[in-house]
């Protein structure tokens, strides 16, 4: 790989050890994907902070890099943390665990970074243009700012996101280049598609068909909105190795078929319709049954999602055995607090998270055994990581089960 005079002397420690070791990650994974050159990043929003996920080794890498110094070159923003960073007493963390979160979030304020804690920064000011290279991780994150937003950034890691933050730089290799980013298989959609959780269940089934390919949309009975492409995404990105989509006519590079595939044929052509994927949601959990969590807000909550639990949860009350938490950024719960949502939401018996979600929260301590959920993200990670029971709905079927204390999933 090609490197310039400062990025050589970089390399061999003259900027100190901290970015003689960002770059040497950066060159390691540039070599492997046989990238031409380093180039420059505009952004970079960081994963992997949630104390759960990267315990010690996590906390101490990040302190060796905070120990020298430096700070962060471009903006650089959080994903979730392990808790709610204001919250954490009053939802049950235990002391040990608030005190490594903490030792990780120190680390990472010292080298500048902007602590939104959320995997939705655009919905708090993190916003980006078509074409913009950056070094996003979170798998949810990247595939947003790929896909609707039309910026180029590569599935980034903690590690390379940490690299890229202190030097500015990313290798020139996958969705950076023009080439890559063509889709690959046509997907006709034909079911009408009503809320979020249903464009989460189209995104998991074919997830699992495309792995790491570019999907192309087609939406033949449903207009998505901004909420629906982000569960959308966090679902291809789940049950595939998905970074990149196209919804024709949405995303900014796939004006029509033939620009989101450069020209060429598809490869391959998947027919989605309700059957599909109510075939692809029967790897949860079934029946009816007593619930004690329920979590709304993977990816995080938008406002107006806020707006709609607000509105199921007017005048009823949480059932007293259910922790129902309804999961956002500080920024947008601030926003909340002043048009009253969060007040109607808490003032029924649930909570609004921020900082946080279930999947990056120490369940067994939080004693969550089963819960329900309106994205197939979360429930494929509770269930697989926490072996928790998982059921998966629609928004209005999970506050009913807040509400009833148990699964009905015959509610509508
Ligand atoms: Fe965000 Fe947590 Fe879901 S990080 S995408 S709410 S698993």
């Amino acid at each position: 790989m090609h490197l310039t005079r400062t990025e050589e002397l970089m390399l061999k420690g003259e900027h100190g050890s901290s970015i003689q070791k960002a770059m040497e990650i950066l060159v390691t994974v540039g070599d492997i994907y046989k990238a031409s050159k380093l180039i420059d990043v505009s952004s970079v929003h960081i994963s992997g902070i949630s104390y759960r996920n990267a315990r010690e080794s996590g906390a101490k890498l990040v302190e060796a890099f905070a120990s020298s110094g430096r700070r962060f070159v471009v903006p650089t923003s959080s994903n979730v943390l392990g808790m709610d960073a204001t919250r954490w007493a009053e939802l049950g963390f235990p002391e040990d665990f608030v005190e490594g979160q903490n030792r990780i979030l120190r680390s990472y304020e010292r080298m500048g970074i902007v602590p939104i804690h959320t995997c939705t920064p655009y919905y708090s000011g993190c916003i980006l243009r078509s074409r913009e290279d950056v070094a996003w991780a979170e798998s949810a994150a990247l595939i947003f700012a790929n896909s609707v937003l039309g910026a180029r950034t590569n599935r980034e890691s903690n590690p390379t996101a940490t690299s890229s933050a202190l030097t500015g730089k990313t290798p020139l290799y996958g969705y950076h280049i023009d080439e890559n980013r063509a889709g690959s298989i046509l997907v006709d959609v034909h079911c009408e598609l009503k809320e979020s959780s249903d464009y989460s269940a189209v995104g998991f089934c074919v997830g699992s068909q495309v792995g790491s390919e570019v999907p192309v949309f087609l939406f033949k009975n449903s207009n998505p909105n901004i909420d629906d492409l982000k569960s959308l995404g966090a679902a291809l990105a789940t049950s595939g190795e998905v970074a990149l989509f196209h919804v024709i006519g949405i995303t900014p590079e796939a004006k029509d078929q033939k620009s989101a595939f450069h020209g060429d044929k598809p490869i391959d052509r998947i027919r989605v319709n309700g059957s599909d994927t109510r075939q692809a949601l029967q790897v949860f959990s079934s029946g009816s049954e007593e619930v004690d969590h329920v979590m709304i807000g993977c990816p995080h909550s938008s406002l107006t999602e806020l707006r709609e639990a607000a509105s199921l949860l007017e005048g009823k009350r949480v059932h007293p055995r259910v922790k129902m938490w309804t999961c956002t950024s500080a920024a947008v719960r601030s926003i909340g607090e002043r048009n009253g949502v969060v007040q109607m939401i808490e003032k029924a018996g649930a909570h609004v998270v921020t900082d946080t979600c279930t999947v990056n929260v120490p369940c067994k301590d939080l004693g969550f055994k089963t819960m329900a959920t309106n994205s197939t993200k979360a429930a494929k990670y509770c269930s697989e990581i926490d072996h928790l029971n998982v059921f998966v709905g629609s928004l209005k079927q999970c506050v009913q089960c807040a509400i009833d204390g148990r699964w009905n999933g015959s509610v509508s």
